[in-house]
């Protein structure tokens, strides 16, 4: 599928959220990216992603997310400036229900299942979960993901050529044979 539709879809789901927390959310990087699996699973993880970079920022902020190929992986990250994740929860907040801060997180009334469901998203389609944070700075999520080589249009349409010629060949023979036909009458 094309990553470039399940980024746009993640971003659509998560546009009014974006809004109503003041929060911009940008978009870059490369275009044209594919990758195999289920573009549900897909959307609804870089969307948790996104939702928590909303969440844990400030109004005014801004969450980027970025797209970067390299070689035979793609690189999906979401960049915030919020409150960060301290060094001691970092392996921690992948787990289910497992929730950084209590008291913040009360408030912002999550259940702590978001990471991982990303987790085993991006496990599942052969990648892995990357995490950069410093506390009160902000935090980046990068989901890498394996890449495989866009659908070879170029190979569908010799094919329907190779169709039509077919066709064209096969009325043509109709032709001449009505022609004989007529002819031997
Ligand atoms: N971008 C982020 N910035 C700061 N802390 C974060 C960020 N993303 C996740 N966290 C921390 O990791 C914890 C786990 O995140 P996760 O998405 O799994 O659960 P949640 O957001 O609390 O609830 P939900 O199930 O609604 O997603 C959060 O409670 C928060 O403490
Ligand atoms: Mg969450």
């Amino acid at each position: 599928m094309s990553l470039d539709e399940v980024v746009t879809a993640s971003i659509e789901a998560h546009s009014v959220q974006a809004d109503s927390a003041g929060v911009d959310l940008t978009r870059g990087g490369d275009r044209g990216a594919f990758v195999r699996g289920d573009a549900q699973i897909l959307i609804e993880a870089v969307g948790n992603l996104i939702a928590n970079a909303i969440v844990y920022s400030p109004s005014g902020s801004r969450v980027a997310i970025g797209v970067k190929t390299e070689g035979d992986v793609v690189e999906i990250a979401v960049s915030d400036q919020g409150i960060g994740i301290a060094e001691s929860d970092r392996d921690r907040i992948f787990e289910r229900f497992y929730r950084a801060d209590e008291a913040r997180s009360r408030r912002t009334g999550g259940t702590g299942l978001g990471l991982s469901i990303v987790k085993h998203a991006t496990q599942r389609h052969g990648g892995e979960v990357r995490l950069w944070s410093r506390p009160s700075r902000g935090s980046t999520f990068t989901m890498v993901l394996p890449r495989i080589d866009a659908p070879a249009h170029e190979e569908v349409v010799p094919k329907k050529k190779k169709k039509k010629k077919r066709e064209r060949k096969a009325a043509k023979a109709a032709v001449a044979e009505h022609v004989r036909n007529g002819e031997n009458a």
